[in-house]
């Protein structure tokens, strides 16, 4: 059946699906636990900034290569919720004015524009640990000890990636280049890129293989295929931040010479930039072909990342 539909229509439907996932597991401001009333503009703040819409691929590539690899859905779900909330907390702090000061995220005002830094401060920290209070709940679905050990894994990929030797690793070096423009180097903007990046995208292309019980060796070579795909994205990030628009974008352009970034672009140029997008992907998909199981969907996915204004 899904033969017949067109990637747009099979990606709608992945999207929704995260968002039925992510609207399950996140903690509804109207309807708290007994006695947590006081928390419940945090539960809004939560909310307000994940529901706002984005492109949701970790969490779709967490339950797509999970099928793919035949795994059980239940196992992937807490990990498809988790994902994106850690991800999103990202971007919130990404925001504050003590970091990217930017106003606007996924078509509306950012959360501490609307909540007040303190609270968008919390909201972070709060969906960065619900993230692992939800992932947890893979356990109890968990049938076997082999189906465990396999939760286990994904949880030390899951928490890896987000930390100090990931995501966070990334951050902290883009923030120490800003203004600092002479002495980055490309080891250093490779170095931002696959941390601040390409880890949050590697917890998308693993951890539904790692769930599924996928061969060892499709499994590094994901670690790859994300590793090229998620530096490839943050270059494309960086060219949308010069020749993207704003609308279609739902961030603003421009952020990075503003704050003074040493980025992909400001480094090799735009021609550069563009080519390099291209031929990582390019390697990214020789890698996706030689993997033990395939999908349609997602090969095309990782090409039209390559061209994509959002
Ligand atoms: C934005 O990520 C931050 C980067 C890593 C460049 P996305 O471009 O995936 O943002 P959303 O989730 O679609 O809003
Ligand atoms: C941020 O990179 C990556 C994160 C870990 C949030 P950017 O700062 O370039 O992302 P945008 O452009 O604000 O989405
Ligand atoms: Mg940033
Ligand atoms: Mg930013
Ligand atoms: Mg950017």
């Amino acid at each position: 059946m899904e033969n017949e539909k067109s990637f747009a229509q099979i990606m709608d439907d992945l999207v929704s699906d995260c968002e039925y996932v992510l609207g399950k597991y996140l903690p509804d401001p109207q309807n708290m636990p007994e006695g947590e009333q006081y928390t419940s503009t945090i539960a809004e703040a939560m909310r307000y900034s994940v529901m706002a819409g984005g492109k949701r691929l970790r969490p779709l590539l967490i339950g797509r290569i999970c099928q793919m690899y035949g795994g059980r859905r239940e196992l992937a779900e807490p990990f498809m919720a988790a994902i994106e909330m850690i991800h999103t907390y990202s971007l919130v702090h990404d925001d504050l004015p003590a970091m990217d000061d930017d106003d606007y995220r996924r078509g509306r005002k950012t959360t501490h524009i609307v909540f007040g830094e303190g609270m968008a401060v919390l909201a972070g920290d709060a969906l960065l640990n619900y993230a692992y209070e939800t992932a947890a709940a893979a356990f109890s679905a968990a049938k076997t000890p082999e189906e465990t050990a396999r939760v286990v894994r994904a949880l030390a990929i899951l928490m890896r990636n987000a930390g100090i030797f990931g995501m966070i690793g990334g951050q902290c070096a883009d923030l120490e280049a800003e203004n600092n423009q002479e002495q980055v180097t490309g080891e250093t903007l490779e170095y931002i890129h696959s941390h601040k990046t390409a880890c949050l995208i590697d917890s998308g292309f693993v951890i539904g293989a790692v769930l599924a019980g996928a061969p060892e060796e499709d499994i590094q070579r994901l670690h790859r295929i994300a590793h090229d795909t998620g530096v490839a994205f943050q270059i494309q990030d960086d060219i949308l931040d010069v020749t993207g628009d704003s609308a279609e974008l739902g961030k603003p352009v421009g952020s990075d010479e503003e704050e003074g970034k040493v980025t992909y672009v400001t480094l090799y140029g735009l021609e550069k930039a563009s080519a390099d997008v291209l031929a990582l992907s390019e390697r990214a998909l020789e890698e996706f072909d030689s993997l033990s199981a395939g999908d349609g969907f997602l090969r095309q996915l990782i090409l039209k990342l390559v061209s994509r204004r959002k």
